[in-house]
């Protein structure tokens, strides 16, 4: 079993899709699973670490022990995160949208026959971890961000790194034949402040443990 090295500490980490209504029946989303974000809620968990847990609309179960918040949208899930602060770090795997429809019809847009389809306004949707990491009072400590990248992985998660104001993003390849959005398995390059550090492909559950593990370390000195 994990030794309980996070005991005592407050952790909110963000999973999923989002989804933004276009009218009441549909929606733009994504295809991420949440299964990287559960295990790692999970693998925190049994660290002794008290876990929010905001949710996009996934097929999982929460992790035992786990305070699951589930949202729809990314406003919402901007609004459930400011709300569960304080926290001691934060972790944001959640695939978020980055666009929502600027107005969503409140009632369902209806096909007409002959008639052109609807076009649909695009609004920017907030940066949740650029929200949280952004300096001020109610920062947590340590602020890991995800970024799925293809081709020139390291360099654009370095720079998106210090943009977003993270301290660790967790890069992973999600170009074509890579498997790992939807899969169970992830390759995973940390980057720090310190540099880069290539983990070997291993499961979602073993990449939480490790970071998990990674975490309590860094939370330990205070
Ligand atoms: O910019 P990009 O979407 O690649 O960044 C990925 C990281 O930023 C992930 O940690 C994701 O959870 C977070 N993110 C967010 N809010 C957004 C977009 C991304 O929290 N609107």
């Amino acid at each position: 079993a994990a030794p309980p090295d996070l005991a005592g500490r407050h952790v909110l980490v963000t999973a999923g899709p989002t989804h933004e209504p276009i009218d009441p029946v549909r929606f733009l989303g994504n295809r991420s699973s949440g299964r990287q974000g559960y295990a790692i809620a999970g693998a925190l968990a049994r660290r002794g670490a008290r876990v929010t847990l905001v949710s996009g609309p996934v097929a999982l179960i929460a992790p035992p022990a786990v305070d699951l918040v589930p949202v729809q949208t990314a406003e919402d899930m901007l609004r459930a995160c400011l709300a569960a602060l304080p926290a001691d770090a934060a972790v944001m795997t959640a695939a978020v949208a980055d666009w929502r429809a600027a107005s969503p019809n409140v009632l369902k847009i209806r096909k007409v026959p002959g008639a052109p389809p609807p076009a649909i306004a695009l609004t920017l949707n907030p940066d949740i971890l650029a929200t949280i990491a952004a300096p001020g009072p109610s920062r947590p400590r340590l602020v890991v961000g995800f970024a799925a990248e293809t081709g020139d992985l390291r360099e654009t998660a370095a720079a998106k790194r210090l943009r977003k104001r993270c301290d660790w993003i967790l890069a992973n390849e999600v170009g074509a034949g890579s498997d790992v959005m939807g899969g169970t398995d992830n390759e995973i390059h940390l980057i720090t402040e310190a540099g880069t550090e290539d983990w070997p492909r291993m499961p979602k559950d073993a990449v939480a443990e490790k970071l998990a593990a990674r975490m309590a370390v860094e939370l330990a000195d205070r």
